[in-house]
């Protein structure tokens, strides 16, 4: 059997203000989409209270904000498989010059 890593690792805030804004939802829409190469993990409060739910990829560090579960196939589409983080959902406080190249 094959151990190979996974290339992107989804940190969902599961703290209790992030699941009051739906997290719950979106990290099941994460595990229902997301293929082997990449995992989802839920996570105890990211200290970013309010914002929520909130969401981390890694290892590029990409924060998005305020996300609903019917942006999570965006999400998986355009920045965990093809690579390009999708600015408009980008969480402003972290990223407050992003611009897509
Ligand atoms: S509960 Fe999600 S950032 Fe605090």
């Amino acid at each position: 059997m094959e151990n190979q890593e996974p290339s992107k690792r989804v940190t969902v805030c599961q703290g209790s203000c992030c699941r009051r804004q739906g997290a719950a939802a979106v990290l099941a829409a994460f595990k229902k989409l997301l293929l082997q190469d990449n995992i989802t993990i839920a996570s105890g409060c990211l200290g970013q209270c309010g914002n929520g739910p909130m969401i981390l990829v890694e290892p590029e560090m990409i924060w998005y904000s305020r996300v609903h579960p019917d942006e999570v196939p965006a999400v998986v589409k355009r920045h965990l498989r093809g690579g390009q983080p999708i600015a408009a959902m980008l969480y402003a406080k972290f990223h407050p010059n992003y611009y897509l190249k």
